[in-house]
């Protein structure tokens, strides 16, 4: 299976991915929002092609989306990843990948959506977080869950250890959901070359 992963970050989550192949899926390029992001540079030492559709580029965020939506279009993916991609998808992604397309959180939806996740279970003081997998629709982090993890929180958590630790576990659980979703896409990598 065709891979398409976008990240806005660090990548460290892509990394585990890179690092993850096996024969049934590879990547085929990473994609960000924005230029120069580590997780461009982890893709371009693997040998992966990369891009970069900046919303700063486009009139408004309909032409943003349409953009973003033809680029990924062009890798022919059979799944889009979004492993730490800080934007909300509009209408064109949706449409065009829906349904096989997933995204990694860092906590246990429905609770603490949003782009604080990890901040707002530490405030709220749950004792048990986690990280979720899920197929993105066409709210914020609202798709079907696929699966998800547990971490507990531990008393001297800031938000940096705890997310840290969530990251441990949203690794292992991406790579697993991928690999599943791969084995039932119906391109698996080493038939015939497309
Ligand atoms: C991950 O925890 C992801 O769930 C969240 O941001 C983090 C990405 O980290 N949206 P990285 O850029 O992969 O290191």
């Amino acid at each position: 299976a065709r891979v398409v992963v976008l990240a806005s970050g660090s990548g460290s989550t892509l990394q585990a991915l890179l690092d993850a192949h096996d024969d049934s899926w590879r990547i085929v390029a990473v994609g960000s929002d924005k230029p120069g992001v580590k997780a461009l540079d982890r893709a371009a030492s693997a040998g992966v092609e990369t891009f970069t559709v900046s919303p700063a580029d486009f009139a408004d965020r309909p032409a943003w989306d349409a953009a973003l939506a033809a680029e990924v279009a062009g890798h022919e993916p059979d799944l889009v990843v979004l492993a730490g991609f800080m934007r909300i998808l509009g209408a064109p992604m949706v449409e065009a990948f829906g349904g096989r397309m997933v995204n990694t959180h860092p906590a246990l939806l429905p609770s603490f959506p949003g782009a604080h996740g990890v901040r707002d279970a530490l405030a709220h003081g749950v004792k048990i977080t986690g990280c979720t997998v899920h197929l993105v629709d066409a709210g914020v982090d609202t798709g079907p869950i696929l699966d998800q993890a547990a971490v507990r929180v531990l008393d001297d958590d800031d938000e940096t250890s705890l997310h840290e630790r969530i990251k441990t576990q949203e690794r292992e659980l991406l790579t697993r959901v991928v690999g599943r979703l791969a084995a039932t896409t119906t391109h698996p990598e080493r038939t015939a070359p497309r």
